[in-house]
């Protein structure tokens, strides 16, 4: 048991065992296998984070300051804030989901085996994250928010709208557009179903899972991002935002992917497991490789792409570490048997074999859950490379997004994408693919790429 106070809830009990399905918060990993942390201390955030009281006055620090130490862990669960941005660290028995809901301008900066740490933002990404707040929960954050006029924020304004049951890529891409414009709006938002028993695609219905809650939606997942309730059904209107590198855009998608505790946990115990890892660095290439359901012969299908092109396009070396995202069997045994003596990273998942796992046939696993994170423990880890390889899918979008998040947060450059040529298949291919069965044609282009890649294994070892 572990236990905190707060200063605006009283005293609360927290048990590291029966964690609660509490909607919760963000999670910028800096993914460091340091584990030397022996010795965990105690103190209070110290005051020398002037900047992010930019737009406050001095006894507004004050208060903060006392409040977030008030809010802190009892001293036995606590550990020292270090450094200069005052990274405060906890062990994972504590668990501040209700905290971070109600800090907002606090991020998850950091993730490791044994504890997990928390950093202020500064300056304008703090006021930006305590307005969207305000917005979101119509009450300030701290005591100069609260001398400033209050938006009339009102749930009867609230904007909703359904989050699509697809892809990561579109499913979250369907909620940042809702999110923004309701922002723009000055309104609330929510993300809405259709009806109460519509779940969410990486969503579970096993009430015995970490990762249920019955909203079964991606807010089983996060921090809730405000109280207003949405109404079964409603779609509002909203503007389509395509991925940009801006600020407020990797802000919003920052407040709104604050992970829980549970998930934050669990992407964290799953990251320890990638075997390879180590071989990572921080100077990789990710290359993301759709197949799956894209080579079924529906208006959309796309010819699927050989590895040969991804090396070619981002001239990738044997020697250069390269984190491979895939659907798709056939994409690791590509690498594996035709490319031995490269420097290949996977995850080791369930993944599709071509198009047998169906339409949007997504959880090869079986269990959303388990989907879901390795999908973020992917997006973690390729937030270290330098480069991103990709085609035609609309995953990337959100992959580019995380990535940017977490190196603004870090300081490190943005990365290089680099995109390969994917061929639409035209009308009489798609009409030979619809008459000759469902999976001829994914078989044909899988054939196709093997055969190429066999060749070229075999002038390579010509060659040397
Ligand atoms: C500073 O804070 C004090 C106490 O909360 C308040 O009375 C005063 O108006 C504030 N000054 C400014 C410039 O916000
Ligand atoms: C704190 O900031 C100073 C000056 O910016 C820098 O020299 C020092 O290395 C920083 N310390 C830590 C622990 O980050
Ligand atoms: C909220 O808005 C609704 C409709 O716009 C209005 O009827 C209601 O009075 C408002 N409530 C408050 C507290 O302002
Ligand atoms: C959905 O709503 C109906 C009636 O409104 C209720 O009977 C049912 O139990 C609800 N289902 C879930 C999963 O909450
Ligand atoms: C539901 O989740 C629990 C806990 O993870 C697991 O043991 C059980 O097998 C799951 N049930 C189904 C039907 O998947
Ligand atoms: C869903 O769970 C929350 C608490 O996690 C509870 O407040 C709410 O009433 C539940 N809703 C339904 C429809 O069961
Ligand atoms: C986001 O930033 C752009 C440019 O920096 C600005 O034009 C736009 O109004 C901003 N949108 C929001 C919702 O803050
Ligand atoms: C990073 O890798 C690229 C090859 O992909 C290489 O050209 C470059 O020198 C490397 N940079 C560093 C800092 O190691
Ligand atoms: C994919 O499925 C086909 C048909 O069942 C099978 O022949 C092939 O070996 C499978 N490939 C992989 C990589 O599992
Ligand atoms: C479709 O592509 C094939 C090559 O695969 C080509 O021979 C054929 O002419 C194309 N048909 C049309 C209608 O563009
Ligand atoms: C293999 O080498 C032959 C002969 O040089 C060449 O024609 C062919 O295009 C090469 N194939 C690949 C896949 O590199």
């Amino acid at each position: 048991m572990v236990q905190y106070k707060s200063t605006k809830q009283s005293t609360r009990r927290y048990s590291a065992s029966t964690f609660q399905c509490l909607l919760v918060s963000m999670t910028l990993f800096v993914v460091c296998l340091y584990l030397g942390l022996a010795v965990i201390y105690i103190s209070a955030p110290n005051d020398s984070d002037a900047d992010y009281y930019d737009d406050a006055n001095r006894s507004s620090v004050k208060t903060e300051a006392q409040e977030s130490f008030e809010l802190s862990p009892t001293p036995a669960a606590a550990t020292k804030c270090l450094g200069n941005n005052s990274e405060c660290c906890f062990p994972w028995s504590v668990n501040l989901d209700e905290w971070r809901t109600h800090h907002p301008d606090w991020g998850v900066t950091r993730s490791e085996r044994d504890i997990y740490c928390l950093s202020k933002f500064n300056g304008r990404k703090a006021t930006f994250f305590r307005n969207l707040y305000k917005l979101q929960w119509g009450v300030a954050v701290n005591d100069h928010d609260r001398t400033m006029a209050l938006p009339k924020r009102n749930c009867s304004d609230l904007l909703q709208n359904l989050q699509i049951s697809s892809g990561m890529g579109r499913s979250i891409k369907a909620v940042m557009n809702g999110f923004i414009t309701a922002f723009e709006q000055g309104r609330p938002y929510q993300l809405n179903r259709l009806r109460n028993t519509s779940k969410w695609m990486y969503a579970t219905s096993n009430t015995s899972s970490w990762g249920y809650c019955n909203t079964t939606s991606l807010n089983c997942y996060t921090l809730p991002i405000g109280n207003c309730i949405n109404t079964y059904g409603v779609d509002d209107p909203v503007n389509n935002y395509g991925f940009s590198s801006t600020n407020n855009y990797t802000w919003f998608y920052e407040y709104l992917m604050r992970f829980n505790h549970q998930t934050l946990y669990h992407i964290q115990e799953e990251i320890s497991k990638v075997s390879q890892i180590e071989k990572l660095g921080d100077n990789c290439t990710v290359i993301h490789v759709r197949r799956g359901d894209s080579g079924l012969p529906r208006s959309l299908a796309r010819w699927y792409v050989g590895l040969i092109e991804y090396i070619r396009i981002a001239n990738i070396r044997p020697e250069d570490p390269v984190l491979i995202l895939t659907d798709d069997k056939t994409t690791i045994y590509e690498a594996k048997v035709f490319y031995p003596n490269y420097n290949w990273i996977y995850m080791d998942r369930p993944r599709v074999n071509i198009t047998y796992g169906g339409f949007e046939g997504l959880i090869p696993s079986g269990d959303e859950v388990q989907e879901f994170v390795a999908i973020y423990v992917e997006m973690i880890l390729a937030s270290r490379c330098n480069k991103i390889v990709h085609g035609h899918s609309g995953f990337i979008r959100e992959l580019m997004a995380f990535c940017e998040t977490v190196r603004r947060v870090r300081g490190l450059p943005s990365q290089k994408y680099y995109k390969v040529v994917q061929r639409g298949m035209n009308s009489t291919e798609r009409k030979k693919c619809i008459q000759s069965g469902r999976h001829y044609c994914a078989e044909k282009m899988i054939d196709e790429i093997y055969r190429e890649a066999a060749e070229g294994l075999k002038n390579r070892s010509i060659h040397n």
